[in-house]
């Protein structure tokens, strides 16, 4: 059964004239995704994330979270999913050390004596706030305040968890450190989490699909393999080689899975170019072409679709490369 299943999801803020927050989402998820929500500032990410955890309410649609209707039952399903937001100070209180903030709501999510002071010194550790157990939440910089509020949340256990821009006060270490607790909670106990993200390159560590959203709507969505496939995008393969460059005025497109394009220059060292929507089809059989016209090869590249170009084909599809 999926673990999130909506269906129509849209939202308008009120005073925002006719523009949706969120415009018609449809999104299942199964249990064990790791799903990155991406697109650029104001897409409703956030709005999307919120619905989803039950704190805010659409305006159309309907759908289920763990098998609870997501109009009817909303407590249920804030009791059962956690949410940590960038702003999320929410449940820090400044009067108590870091060490008791998290004490004092261990018992909320069902932890108590050793298991919670276990459970705590675990956190604490694996987000480097071990040195910071004493410190009054003021005292923290923004990124170990962030770290806290990630803490916070993780001792709920929940089977479900949402992370709105989980490491963008972080430092490296500290994005590190977030991005395993992440990895782990996910393979070590089966935690399904939605992560907003605008780092790519943490998206494409984490997360098993993603879903590029745009003005309230789902551009993509699907593993980044699928999208990147999906999007037919050309990209190059460059081939370096020595030998008699006459016969490359023979080559045919045609030979090349996938290719759309070729651009050679000549010299000591001939450089072939192929553009294709195939680069590993199309790798092959340039390799084969050097093999049977006799030439040697220097070396051959093929840039790997990332991420980043899915992001941009999305955002702004640009007709040749
Ligand atoms: N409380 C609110 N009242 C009115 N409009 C809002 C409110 N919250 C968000 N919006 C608007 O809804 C749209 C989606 O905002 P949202 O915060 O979901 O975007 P986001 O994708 O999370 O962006 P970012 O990358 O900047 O965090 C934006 O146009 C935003 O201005
Ligand atoms: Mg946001």
């Amino acid at each position: 059964m999926a673990i999130v299943d909506m269906k129509g999801i849209s939202k308008r803020y009120p005073g925002t004239g006719r523009s949706l927050a969120l415009d018609r989402i449809d999104l299942s998820l199964e249990p064990g995704a790791v799903l990155g929500l991406l697109g650029p500032n104001g897409a409703g990410k956030t709005t999307f994330i919120k619905i989803l955890a039950g704190l805010l309410v659409p305006d159309a649609g309907a759908g289920t979270i763990l098998g609870y209707d997501l109009l009817r039952q909303a407590a249920e399903i804030r009791a059962h999913v956690s949410l940590v937001a960038p702003t999320a100070d929410v449940g820090i209180d400044n009067n108590l050390t870091v060490r008791q903030n998290l004490a004092f709501w261990a018992p909320v999510y069902g932890l108590y004596g050793s298991a919670a002071r276990q459970r705590i010194s675990d956190l604490l550790d694996r987000l480097n706030l071990d040195t910071k157990a004493q410190a009054w939440p003021m005292h923290l910089s923004a990124g170990q305040r962030q770290r806290l509020a990630l803490a916070r949340s993780l001792l709920a256990e929940t089977p479900l968890l949402f992370l709105d821009e989980p490491t963008n006060k972080l430092d490296r270490e500290g994005t590190k450190a977030v991005r395993e607790l992440i990895a782990e909670l996910n393979i070590q106990r089966g935690v399904t989490i939605v992560l907003t993200t605008h780092v790519m390159e943490e998206a494409e560590e984490l997360c098993t699909e993603v879903a590029i959203l745009q003005q309230g709507q789902i551009r993509q969505h699907g593993t980044t393999y699928a999208v990147i496939a999906a999007l037919g995008m050309v990209r190059p393969v460059q081939l370096a080689f020595q030998g008699d460059p006459k016969t490359m005025r023979s080559l045919d497109i045609g030979d090349f899975s996938g290719a759309e394009r070729v651009e050679w220059n000549t010299g000591e060292v001939n450089e072939l170019t192929v553009w294709t929507r195939d680069t590993r089809g199309t790798t092959a059989d340039l390799l084969a072409w050097v093999m049977r016209q006799g030439y040697r090869l220097i070396r051959i590249h093929s840039a790997r679709v990332t991420l980043d170009d899915v992001f941009q084909e999305v955002l702004e599809p640009r007709r040749t490369p």
